[in-house]
């Protein structure tokens, strides 16, 4: 038997939803529909629903469970299951009103704007239809837009990864006649974190960031009306000291370029060499109390993730070849900055280069010596960084890593993979966004009681240091594993 939470509501006698928690026999890989049904049967509970096709092709089930939007016919039940409507208002139990984002639609018209006679005249090539395949075949299941944080989180309006993704759609077309840049551009272009929740939750697998935000926002760029002001220093930055950021310390780099002779070399990022030296430190002799060299190669330069992000992709071709020339005699390149490292993995290969890059927490976890480990006593709570979880698939590691030091108690927080508002630019360039993700996940902080939140990724714990101020809550303290790890090992 399954325990299933089902939200309830009928608004002839409900105030507002409340969650019902039902019991069921599970069969072998039942689905949310299936235990839906199972529910109404057993029960006679007549919970509304809504389902069609029963393929994963019409859309028309999408629910959200356990806060992550999904697709009710496809997706798997398990014990514990929360099952809740979309974010839009209810009509009864799972059933939404959907008519705000289809007025949306409408008033912008998403439809081919184009001079029908010439439109036989435009060339759509194979090529071009191919590379925008995948963005043209979503099936308005809503999952999406109803599990983008900034959609749900932020006080600033955001079209959202749906519309997003739909106007991208109608920009590629060579047909169209609309400006649909400047449509993306007030619909919030410049206000995704590019946390890739979006393309986590959709069936279809659709990078709406990636293929469509972060796309639009490189057109966007090429044509004079992007990136945001704030961003533009990212560039300036890297043309000068091939950084993102400028520093007034001694770069890590400086301090502790040498040759070991080791085939693992390390790869600072901006953050460590400029603003967190500290960390750097930390690495090297961690990695030295276990018995492990590293090389810190001296010519390196910024993975081109701010740029990358921002829509200014004109430099980040030379980055690439630096990089690959400066680590090619490596077997492996470590990462300490869960962005450097999503970039180097998924977005250098498109550039040429294919190093082997490590995360510091898939690189420690079976070569930690805990025997020498001190006692830590504190708790903690472990913050996934988008680029980790998401962008790196990498979520036991670090949690098996914080479970070997002895004396640490460590509580899960709500949802430790929900944004907080730290990437995609936001940081810089709306502020006010970062500050409202980040507020949100600082709430779940505190919850769980923790003195620290732990993570691997310099922007996240700079954000969620910010986040936990802004509560009162400044007593907690946000920290790289390699600050816990130290901890362990002074
Ligand atoms: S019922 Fe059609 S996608 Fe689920």
């Amino acid at each position: 038997m399954i325990k299933v939470y089902v939200s309830r509501f009928n608004s002839e006698i409900d105030k507002e939803p409340h969650l019902e928690c039902y019991e069921i026999k599970k069969t072998p890989q039942m689905k949310v529909l299936d235990a839906l049904q199972a529910i109404n049967e057993k029960y006679n509970a007549d919970i509304s629903f809504r389902s069609s096709c029963r393929a994963g092709q019409c859309g028309s089930c999408g629910i959200l469970y356990k806060g992550n939007g999904a697709l009710a016919c496809q997706k798997e039940i398990q014990d514990g299951a929360i099952i809740e409507p979309l974010k839009f208002p209810v009509i009864k139990d799972l059933i939404v009103d959907k008519s705000s984002i289809e007025a949306k639609v409408k008033d912008l018209n998403l439809s081919l704007q184009c001079n029908h006679k010439n439109e036989l005249d435009t060339d759509i090539n194979k090529q071009d239809s191919a590379k925008t395949k995948k963005v043209r075949s979503c099936i308005e299941c809503y999952s999406c837009f109803s599990t983008c944080p900034v959609v749900n989180i932020a006080t600033e309006e955001f079209g959202g990864p749906y519309l997003m993704r739909y106007i991208s759609k109608f920009e590629s077309d060579p047909r169209e006649k609309f400006d649909r840049l400047k449509e993306a551009l007030d619909e919030g272009l410049y206000n995704c974190t590019s946390c890739g929740k979006c393309l986590s939750v959709c069936p279809k697998n659709i990078n709406t960031f990636g293929d469509a935000i972060e796309r639009m926002r490189a057109i966007a760029v090429a044509n004079g009306s992007g990136p945001l002001p704030e961003h533009v220093s990212f560039r300036e930055n890297i043309e000068k000291n091939g950084r993102s950021i400028k520093t007034d310390k001694t770069p890590f780099i400086k301090e502790a370029t040498n040759k070991t002779g080791s085939k693992i070399a390390f790869f600072t990022g901006c953050m460590v060499d400029y603003k967190f030296p500290e960390i750097g430190h930390t690495l090297v002799n961690i990695l030295k109390e276990n018995g492990i060299d590293i090389d810190v190669p001296e010519e390196q330069v910024c993975c081109g993730s701010p740029l990358l992000r921002t829509g200014q992709t004109e430099l980040v071709q030379k980055l690439v070849d630096k990089n690959k020339e400066v680590f090619k005699e490596y077997d492996t390149v470590l990462t300490v900055c869960s962005g450097c490292g999503s970039t180097l993995k998924n977005n250098h290969p498109e550039f040429g280069s294919n190093l082997n890059v490590m995360d510091v927490s898939e690189f420690l976890v079976d070569k930690l010596d805990s025997s020498k480990m001190h006692n830590v006593d504190m708790k903690v709570t472990w913050h996934d960084p988008c680029h980790l979880g998401r962008g790196q698939n990498i979520k036991d590691q670090p949690r098996e890593i914080i479970e070997m030091i002895p004396g640490v108690e460590f509580e899960e927080m709500k949802y430790p993979c929900q944004c907080c508002g730290a990437g995609g630019g936001i940081k810089s360039g709306k502020p006010d966004i970062a500050l409202d993700l980040s507020k949100s996940k600082a709430e779940m902080i505190k919850d769980t009681g923790a003195e620290a939140v732990i993570t691997i990724c310099p922007f996240c714990e700079l954000n969620l240091q910010d986040g936990l101020d802004a509560i009162g809550a400044n007593d907690i303290k946000s920290m790289h594993i390699l600050e816990l790890l130290k901890k362990a090992y002074e």
